[in-house]
C-alpha cells in the first residue's frame, strides 16, 4: 500500500514488489472509455493499450499500420476512465526504430498528452539503448519479446519463437540487457514454457507471459479474445470466458425483429 500513490493508482514500485511476493500480475488491453471502466473496476492490475487495437478495433490486416495519433486518441480514452491500475501505451511500428530522439519525443506523448503511466516497445538489444533513454527521463518501460507482431513480415506469420536454442539463447540474453537497460517489466509471447521460466528466473523484474506458460510471474491476454468478442483468429493461447460476439448478435437480432414487428418501442420508453 504504501508504494501506491495517494490517488491509489499502481506503479512500477507496486508491480515489481509483486514479483518479490509472489502474486500473480494481471494484465490486459482495453482500447476505450467503457471497456477501460470494466477491467479497472475489476480489479485488473495494468491495462495495456496494446497496438492489437489496429486488428480488433480498427480492422487492419496486422499492427503495422497503426499510427502514433491513433494510439493517443485511444489512450487519453482510456486514461480518463481508468483511476487503479497502471496504463501502459504501446508504441506503434516505427514511432521508435527512426530515430532516438523521435523515441523518446513520442514515448513522452503517452505520458504528456494522453495520461498513460508508461510505454511498452517490442524487441531485444536493438533498442536497448532508447530503452535506457526513456528509464533515465522517467518513462516505465515495458519490454516485448518472443513473437513481437510488428515484425510480422520478418518472421513470416505469427510464429512461435526461441524454440532452437540459438535463439532461445537470444531471448534471454535480451531479457537481461532489457532488464540492465532499465526496463521495469517484460512481455513473453509465444515462447516456450520452459524459456518462459528460465527467463523469469533470471530477471529481477517481472516477466508477464502471453502463450508464454504459467511460470511468468503475470499474464496478459487481449480483451476482446478473452471476451469472445473477437472471433476472426483465436489463437491457442486465448481462453475465452465469455462468449460477447455472440450474445450481442442475438440482442442486435431481437432488437431488429422487435422493431419490425413493433414489438419495440412499448409506452414505457416513451415520453
Ligand atoms: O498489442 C498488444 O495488445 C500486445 C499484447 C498482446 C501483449 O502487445
Amino acid at each position: 500500500m504504501s508504494k501506491q500513490t495517494s490517488t491509489n493508482r499502481i506503479t512500477t514500485a507496486v508491480i515489481r514488489d509483486m514479483k518479490k511476493k509472489n502474486e500473480k500480475i494481471c494484465m490486459l488491453t482495453a482500447y476505450d472509455f467503457p471497456t477501460a471502466l470494466i477491467v479497472d473496476e475489476a480489479g485488473i492490475d495494468v491495462v495495456l493499450v496494446g497496438d492489437s487495437l489496429g486488428m480488433v478495433m480498427l480492422g487492419y490486416d496486422s499492427t503495422v499500420p497503426v499510427t502514433m495519433d491513433e494510439m493517443i486518441h485511444h489512450t487519453k480514452a482510456v486514461s480518463r476512465a481508468v483511476k487503479h491500475a497502471m496504463v501502459v501505451g504501446d508504441m506503434p511500428f516505427m514511432s521508435y526504430q527512426v530515430s532516438p530522439d523521435d523515441a523518446l519525443y513520442n514515448a513522452g506523448r503517452f505520458l504528456k498528452e494522453a495520461g498513460a503511466q508508461g510505454v511498452k516497445l517490442e524487441g531485444g538489444r536493438e533498442v536497448a539503448g532508447i530503452t535506457r533513454r526513456m528509464a533515465s527521463a522517467g518513462i516505465p518501460v515495458v519490454a516485448h519479446l518472443g513473437l513481437t507482431p510488428q515484425s510480422v513480415h520478418q518472421f513470416g506469420g505469427y510464429k512461435v519463437q526461441g524454440k532452437e536454442e540459438q535463439a532461445a539463447k537470444r531471448i534471454m540474453e535480451d531479457a537481461k540487457i532489457l532488464e540492465e537497460a532499465g526496463a521495469f517489466s517484460i512481455v513473453l509471447e509465444c515462447v516456450p514454457a520452459a524459456l518462459a521460466k528460465a527467463v523469469t528466473q533470471s530477471l529481477t523484474i517481472p516477466t508477464i507471459g502471453i502463450g508464454a506458460g504459467v511460470d511468468c510471474d503475470g499474464q496478459v491476454l487481449v480483451l476482446h479474445d478473452m471476451v469472445g468478442m473477437f472471433d476472426k483468429f483465436i489463437p491457442k493461447f486465448v481462453k475465452a470466458y465469455a462468449h460477447l460476439n455472440v450474445q450481442m448478435k442475438d440482442a442486435v437480432s431481437q432488437y431488429i425483429e422487435e422493431v419490425r414487428t413493433g414489438v419495440f418501442p412499448e409506452k414505457k420508453h416513451s415520453f
